[in-house]
Parts: C-alpha cells; sequence; structure tokens
C-alpha cells in the first residue's frame, strides 16, 4: 500500500438520504451536544428550546434552581411544546393546552376528567440527560449514554491550561449559518489545515500552519489541532495575550470547540445534518470580560473571514462528490489524520 492509498468514506454516502437516517439514529440520537450555557435560561423559570440534530429538546430551570432537559414534544399528539426563550410559569402546549410543570409533570389536560380521566403519571415530558461544563450546558437523548466529562476527553483540562477560566468569560453572540454540504464534509473541513496555505491567506499570515508547528491529536472522542501564531504574525488579527497556542477540537459527532490565541476566549457549537446536503451550524462566542472592543471585533472578523472561506471551500466539495462518477477519494496519512479518525469513529457506529 503506498503512502496516500487511505481512502475517504465512499462517497455516496454524502449523498445517500438513507445514510442520514442511519446517522440520526445511532450518532445524533445517541450523543452529547453543545445546546446553549447558562446565560439562555438565567432564572428560576427560564426556558430555551432547541435542538439536538433533529431531536427538539426545551432546557428549563426550574422554581428550585434546577435545571433540567426535556423533549420538546407534547405528549398529547406531538406538538412543540415551547419556542424560542423567555420565562414560564408553567409549560404549556399551544395546540389544546396540555399544560407541563417545570418539571416536566402534566398539571392539567382540558377536559381530560370529563372523558373518563388521563394518566397524567404516565404523560410528562419526556426527561433527557443534561451536563454541563462550566457555563456550557449539553444534552444526550441516549439515557445511557456515557458521562459527559468522559465524553469531553481532556478538553476541559486543555483550555485550562491554556489560562482560561470558562466561567469568568462573558457571551458575546451566537452566529448561525446554513450550509449547502453533508455535516461531514463540514466537520473534516474542520478537522485539517492542510488546505490553510491555499485557502486561508489571512489566517495563515497570522496562525503557524506548517506541519512542524501544527499538531494533530485524535483520543477517543475527540480529535484536537493545536495551533501556535507565527513568531511575527501579520495581519488582520494580534493573537499577542494570556493565551498562547490555539486549540481546535471536534467533539464527535459535530460539537466545534475553538480557542484563538490572544486574549481568554472560547467559541463552542455543533455541526448539524439538517438534510443530506443541507447543514445548519451555531457558533457561541465568549471572551474574556476585560477584552477590548477592538480586538473583540477584530476576532470575530478573523473567524468569519475564515467561515466565509471554508463554505466555498465545502459547497464545491459536496458539488464534486455529487457528481457520483467517483466511489471515494484520498487521505493524506499525516496531514488528514483526523478525517481518517473521524470517518473510522462513523463506519463504528454505523456498523
Ligand atoms: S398536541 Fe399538545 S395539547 Fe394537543
Ligand atoms: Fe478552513
Amino acid at each position: 500500500m503506498s503512502a496516500v492509498d487511505v481512502r475517504t468514506l465512499p462517497w455516496s454516502w454524502y449523498t445517500d438520504p438513507a445514510v442520514l437516517d442511519l446517522e440520526r439514529e445511532r450518532i445524533f440520537r445517541r450523543s452529547w451536544q453543545y445546546v446553549g450555557h447558562l446565560g439562555d435560561v438565567p432564572e428560576p423559570g427560564s426556558f430555551a428550546a432547541s435542538f439536538v440534530a433533529d431531536v427538539p429538546i426545551v432546557v428549563v430551570r426550574d422554581k428550585e434552581d434546577e435545571l433540567r432537559a426535556f423533549l420538546n414534544v407534547c405528549r398529547h399528539r406531538g406538538s412543540l411544546v415551547c419556542e424560542g426563550a423567555g420565562r414560564r410559569e408553567t409549560l404549556q402546549c399551544p395546540y389544546h393546552a396540555w399544560t407541563y410543570g417545570l418539571d416536566g409533570r402534566l398539571i392539567t389536560a382540558p377536559r381530560g376528567n370529563k372523558e373518563g380521566g388521563i394518566p397524567k403519571e404516565e404523560l410528562g415530558l419526556v426527561p433527557l440527560r443534561l451536563e454541563t461544563w462550566g457555563p456550557l450546558l449539553f444534552v444526550n437523548p441516549d439515557a445511557d449514554a456515557e458521562p459527559l466529562d468522559v465524553h469531553l476527553d481532556g478538553i476541559p483540562e486543555l483550555v485550562a491550561d491554556a489560562g482560561i477560566d470558562l466561567d469568568a468569560l462573558r457571551f458575546l453572540q451566537r452566529s448561525e449559518s446554513e450550509l449547502a454540504c453533508n455535516w461531514k464534509i463540514s466537520a473534516e473541513n474542520f478537522l485539517e489545515c492542510y488546505h490553510c496555505p491555499t485557502a486561508h491567506p489571512g489566517f495563515s499570515a497570522v496562525m503557524n500552519v506548517s506541519p512542524d508547528a501544527y499538531l494533530l491529536e485524535a483520543s477517543a472522542s475527540r480529535m484536537t489541532q493545536h495551533g501556535p501564531p507565527r513568531a511575527e504574525p501579520r495581519g488582520a488579527y494580534d493573537p499577542t495575550g494570556e493565551v498562547e497556542r490555539g486549540q481546535f477540537h471536534l467533539l464527535f459527532p459535530g460539537t466545534v470547540i475553538n480557542v484563538m490565541p490572544g486574549r481568554p476566549n472560547v467559541s463552542i457549537g455543533p455541526i448539524v445534518p439538517r438534510g443530506i446536503e443541507k447543514t445548519y451550524r451555531f457558533i457561541d462566542y465568549f471572551v474574556a470580560q476585560d477584552a477590548a472592543e477592538a480586538w473583540i471585533d477584530e476576532s470575530l472578523a478573523f473567524d468569519a473571514q475564515v467561515g466565509a472561506e471554508d463554505r466555498v471551500l465545502i459547497e464545491r466539495v459536496q458539488a464534486g462528490v455529487r457528481a457520483g462518477v467517483i466511489d471515494e477519494g484520498r487521505l493524506l496519512p499525516e496531514s488528514e489524520k483526523l478525517i481518517a479518525h473521524f470517518q473510522s469513529l462513523v463506519v463504528e457506529a454505523l456498523a
């Protein structure tokens, strides 16, 4: 076998809806996903509706100040119960007004008593696993999943070692995007910087993207890139500050966690399939309380530039693999080893 004979996944896996059905069932419904942060549910009675892949969920802070997550699906005829975020005394379904407590119990169902009674104790909102890393909230639809901190696989330690106290950061903003590609193409693009010198001139002027400096590390559920800034960075972003090196993690299947060199910062968000060739992403940005506004603007613009460049790359890949004439591609054994790891996790999950 020659060195570059590592095969990609079959390209049909990026266009075949049956593969996505299987991925939803075997990967996304069993995985931890970032859904938001404590600021989304600041006080008792706060709720925030969200999704884990295609599973509608709602995070609630109940009257006792306890955080809970539920499947956001009414036990009557299946309507979504909550939309958006806000504050409520109860969770009332907008369809026929079945009303649930903030602890998920079904409290009332109009006409239920007149029509023979409803077994309320059986028909509460379905609770889901909710666990936190500092202010960051993760939900998993699988009741038997491994604990979040096992799945995080050392990322909290790496972030802390970089000098970042997550609890001390402030939330800046959420940026959303939709991409015309399969979710795996977006993830795989994130997992290598082989394309950086060609496709991200601005990023590569600030960061040292040479293979000797830019280190790749895969463990069970985590794929990590360590990226130092150049000795003499030039360009649109100032990477000087307490955080010396960048960290770019993908937590399987699709939660991206970034730390840029510079002032303390974290950005995090999921890569979510919305269709076989449609991907939704959001990223929540957090920075040091005392970070200067000018630096914040610079760093958001820097990230947006990389994101815009990646969108073009990713959508071109989707257009190519969709052609269906070639069965598969090749991976470089070193520069693309995180993609190989990611693909092995996909294969293992679907087997
Ligand atoms: S579907 Fe929710 S009350 Fe009928
Ligand atoms: Fe990129």
